[in-house]
């Protein structure tokens, strides 16, 4: 079988990034202020940013915004949106951190992390924030972890029912279903980070 190459992968699937999930957001909203009174001046850290389609969910809270992606793609796009924010083009697999931030967030992007890789990227994440919130997708159906189709012939369609109630351990504080679909359930996250490196 063809090597899966996660990062070919990243560069080529290129969506369109004009789908809002405001009524997600609608629903996260309120758990964000269980856990911060006062947003304003905050930092966030959004892991597999993309483009930053929800970068304004956060910007418009006068939070301190600050997008990473392995998608080289994503980054003048990004860029050119969000003019002052800044876009770390990293691998979050081999991605050293400088700072802690006060929050990380998560869009659909753990669901991605191939599972050799899940327990480490969590800790990593748990360190670099104080708080880590987490919108991931449960399938459903019976899926293929690594799909063999080839997306658009060039890389492989994957993604990972991943036990985030074992991977949270007694550092999970909040569980809630966002969205829910025949074939899945859209569930934030939310962990308390150590918020130290
Ligand atoms: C399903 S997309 C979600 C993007 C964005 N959160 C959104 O909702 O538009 C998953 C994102 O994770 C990024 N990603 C996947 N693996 C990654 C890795 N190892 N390191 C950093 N980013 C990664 C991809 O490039 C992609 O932008």
């Amino acid at each position: 079988m063809k090597k899966f190459d996660y990062k070919l992968y990243w560069d080529n699937r290129f969506w369109d990034m004009n789908y809002y999930p405001s009524v997600e957001l609608g629903v996260i909203e309120p758990v964000i202020k269980k856990y911060m009174t006062s947003p304003k001046g905050k930092s966030v850290l959004e892991v597999g940013c993309g483009s930053g389609k929800c970068a304004d969910f956060f910007i418009n809270k006068e939070m301190e915004y600050t997008g990473l992606d392995i998608s080289r793609v994503y980054k003048p796009l990004f860029e050119s949106r969000y003019i002052s924010r800044k876009f770390i083009l990293a691998d979050i697999y081999k991605w050293k951190p400088d700072k802690v931030y006060d929050f990380v967030f998560t869009y659909v992007t753990l669901q991605h992390i191939i599972p050799e890789h899940i327990k480490a990227v969590i800790e990593k994440l748990l360190k670099v924030g104080k708080y880590l919130f987490s919108v991931e997708n449960m399938y459903f159906i019976n899926i293929r972890n690594v799909h063999k189709k080839p997306y658009r012939n060039k890389s492989y369609q994957y993604e990972f029912n991943h036990d985030y109630e074992k991977l949270f351990g007694d550092r999970l504080l909040d569980k809630v279903i966002v969205d829910e679909y025949k074939t899945y359930r859209k569930i934030l996250w939310v962990a308390k980070g150590k918020g130290s490196l």
